[in-house]
C-alpha cells in the first residue's frame, strides 16, 4: 500500500531498528526531520546529549513550519513521546495532512546486534528500555487516530524498501472497452504546448516525435492558438500553426496519431479545416484526429483580425463545423442536407486514409451533449470535475442511442514528472513560480513516471479512454523518454 503523500510520517521504532536507513531510501533529506541530526546541527555531534533541547526545540519548529505548508515531514526520533505525538498529529489534522505512524518492525535481537556494532552503541540498558517503550507504543498507536505502517524487517533492508514503496507496477491494467476504429487513439497522448524560442524547430520536433514513438505514446497532439496562452508562457513565446506544424510530423513519424486540442471553429470555417484533416490523413497513413472547442480567448481573435461572438453562437458554430466536417469527409461527392447545414456538394480530395476521429473540448452540458451526439470524444480536465464529466458524457452517449465503447472519453492532464524524488521537488521549485510549492505539487500530482502510471490506471478504471498529456517543464526529448511508464498503463 503507498504511503499517503503529502503527510505527516513519524517513525517508531529503538536505536538500530533502521528508522534513518528507511526514511532516506524513500524521502529527500529535507523531508526528514531528524533529532539526531539536530543534535550535530545546535551541539558537538549526532550523539551530543546535552544538545537534546535545543535540537528538540528546533525539531519542533521545522516540523510545524512544514506541515503548515502542507509539505511531507517525516519525523525522525524514537518516536516514544506521546505528547510530542499528540501535538505533531494535531498540526497535521490542522493542516489536513494524513498523519502516519511507520513502525520499524525489527527484532530486539537485531537491534542489539546493530547497535554493539555501532561506534557508539546505547549502552544496553537504554536500548532495553527503549524497546519496551516502542512496545507500549505500538499498542496505543492505532487508538491515539495514527495510520499505522509496519515495515518488516526484510523490508527495512537497502535497496529493497521499493516493495513497501507504490505498488504502480502492480496497478490493474485498464479496462476500458476498445471497438475497432476507435482504438487507436487509446492510451497516453502528448500534447506540445511550448516550443523552443530559437533553433531548428524542425529538428526539435522531429526529436520529440521520435522519443514519442520510442516511449510508446499513441500520438501527439498540438493547441491550436495563435498567441501563446497565459497558462503556458508569455505572448512573445513562439506557438507554431497545428495544421503545418502537423504535417511536418506526419514526415517524420510512422506511428503516432496526429491531431489538435483543441481547434477554435472560431479560427477556420470548418470546411476548411476537414480540408487540412483530410489531407493529414492521407498524408500519414490514417493517422489524423481533430479537436474542436468554442474557442475562448478573446485577444488573440482581436488580434488576427476574427470575430468571437457570445457563447451560444460560437456553439451552434461548433456544431454545424462537426457536421460539415463529417459530410465532406463522407464517401461521394453527394448533395449534403443536414440538420443544420446544407452542401450543394461533398467533393473533397484527397480523401481521409481512415475514418478521423472528433474529438469535442469542454465541459459545458451543451457542450458534452454536442459530444456525445455528433462527435466521436469529449475532453476534459483529468481533475475530479472533469471525471465527473466523463461519467455524464458516457450517459450522454448512451442516451444518444449510441455504443460507449466506439468513443473517446478523454482528458488532459498535467503532470509533473522527475525521475526520483529528489527531481520531482526540484522541478516543483523551478516551475512553481509565486504557487506554494504543495498546491503546485498536488495540482500537477507531482511525482516519478511509476506514481503517474499508478494514478492513471486509476484514471483507466472511470472510463477514461485516452489522457492528454502535457507535463510541466517538458523541453528535451528525455523528458518525453520519461513517460514510457505511462503508456503500460493504458498500453
Ligand atoms: N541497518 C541495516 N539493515 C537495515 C537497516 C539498518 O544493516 N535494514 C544498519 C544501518 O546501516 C545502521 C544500523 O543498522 O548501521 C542502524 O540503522 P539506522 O537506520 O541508523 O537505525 P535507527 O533506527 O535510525 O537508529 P537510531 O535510533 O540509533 O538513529
Ligand atoms: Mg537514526
Amino acid at each position: 500500500m503507498p504511503l499517503p503523500d503529502p503527510a505527516l510520517v513519524v517513525l517508531v521504532g529503538a536505536s538500530g531498528s533502521g528508522k534513518s536507513t528507511w526514511a532516506a531510501s524513500r524521502y529527500r533529506v529535507d523531508e526528514i526531520v531528524s533529532s539526531d541530526a539536530l543534535r550535530g546541527v545546535v551541539g558537538s555531534g549526532e550523539h551530543d546529549l546535552d544538545a537534546s533541547a535545543d535540537a528538540f526545540a528546533m525539531l519542533e519548529q521545522v516540523v510545524a513550519a512544514r506541515l503548515g505548508r502542507r509539505l511531507t515531514t517525516v519525523v525522525d526520533t524514537l518516536g516514544t513521546d506521546a505528547t510530542r505525538r499528540r501535538a505533531w498529529r494535531e498540526a497535521a489534522r490542522a493542516a489536513g495532512l494524513p498523519a502516519v505512524a511507520v513502525v520499524l518492525d525489527t527484532p530486539a535481537a537485531v537491534c542489539r546486534s546493530r547497535n554493539s556494532r555501532r561506534d557508539r552503541p546505547v549502552p544496553a540498558r537504554i536500548l532495553t528500555s527503549q524497546l519496551a517503550a516502542v512496545t507500549a507504543t505500538v499498542e496505543i498507536l492505532a487508538a491515539e487516530g495514527w495510520q499505522v505502517v509496519r515495515v518488516a524487517p526484510e523490508l527495512s533492508r537497502p535497496g529493497e524498501v521499493a516493495e513497501v514503496g507504490p505498488s504502480a507496477t502492480a496497478a490493474t491494467p485498464a479496462t476500458a472497452p476498445t471497438a475497432a476504429g476507435a482504438s487507436r487513439l487509446r492510451g497516453v497522448v502528448l500534447q506540445l504546448s511550448s516550443f523552443p524560442a530559437d533553433g531548428d524547430l524542425l529538428g526539435w520536433l522531429r526529436d520529440m516525435a521520435a522519443a514519442g514513438e520510442e516511449a510508446g505514446l499513441a500520438g501527439l497532439a498540438l493547441m491550436d492558438h495563435l498567441i501563446q496562452i497565459p497558462q503556458v508562457g508569455r505572448a512573445w513565446d513562439p506557438i507554431p500553426e497545428p495544421w503545418v506544424t502537423l504535417g511536418a510530423l506526419a514526415a517524420s513519424t510512422t506511428r503516432l496519431q496526429l491531431g489538435t486540442l483543441v481547434t477554435p471553429v472560431t479560427f477556420r470555417a470548418p470546411g476548411i479545416t476537414a480540408k487540412a484533416a483530410a489531407t493529414l490523413s492521407a498524408l500519414s497513413g490514417g493517422r489524423a484526429f481533430v479537436g474542436v472547442g468554442a474557442g475562448w480567448w478573446e485577444r488573440e481573435h482581436a488580434a488576427y483580425g476574427l470575430g468571437f461572438p457570445s457563447a451560444r453562437v460560437r456553439l451552434d458554430a461548433m456544431e454545424q463545423g462537426i457536421e460539415t466536417m463529417k459530410a465532406l469527409w463522407a464517401p461521394g461527392t453527394k448533395a449534403y442536407v443536414g440538420q443544420r447545414v446544407s452542401l450543394p456538394e461533398t467533393t473533397s480530395y484527397p480523401r481521409p486514409a481512415t475514418e478521423i476521429p472528433v474529438l469535442v473540448g469542454g465541459g459545458g452540458d451543451r457542450t458534452l451533449g454536442i459530444a456525445a451526439r455528433l462527435g466521436d470524444g469529449c475532453n476534459v480536465p483529468s481533475d475530479e470535475v472533469g471525471l465527473a464529466k466523463v461519467a455524464r458524457y458516457l450517459t450522454l452517449v448512451e442516451l444518444a442511442g449510441r455504443d460507449p465503447s466506439t468513443v473517446h472519453a478523454t482528458v488532459l492532464d498535467l503532470p509533473l514528472v522527475g525521475r526520483d524524488r529528489d527531481d520531482v521537488w526540484s522541478r516543483v521549485e523551478r516551475h512553481r513560480g509565486r504557487t506554494a510549492a504543495a498546491t503546485f505539487a498536488a495540482r500537477h500530482h507531482a511525482g516519478t513516471a511509476n506514481e503517474h502510471a499508478a494514478r492513471l490506471a486509476g484514471l483507466a478504471g472511470q472510463g477514461v479512454t485516452t489522457v492528454f498529456v502535457a507535463p510541466v517543464g517538458l523541453d528535451r526529448p528525455e523528458d518525453v523518454l520519461a513517460l514510457a511508464p505511462l503508456t503500460s498503463t493504458f498500453g
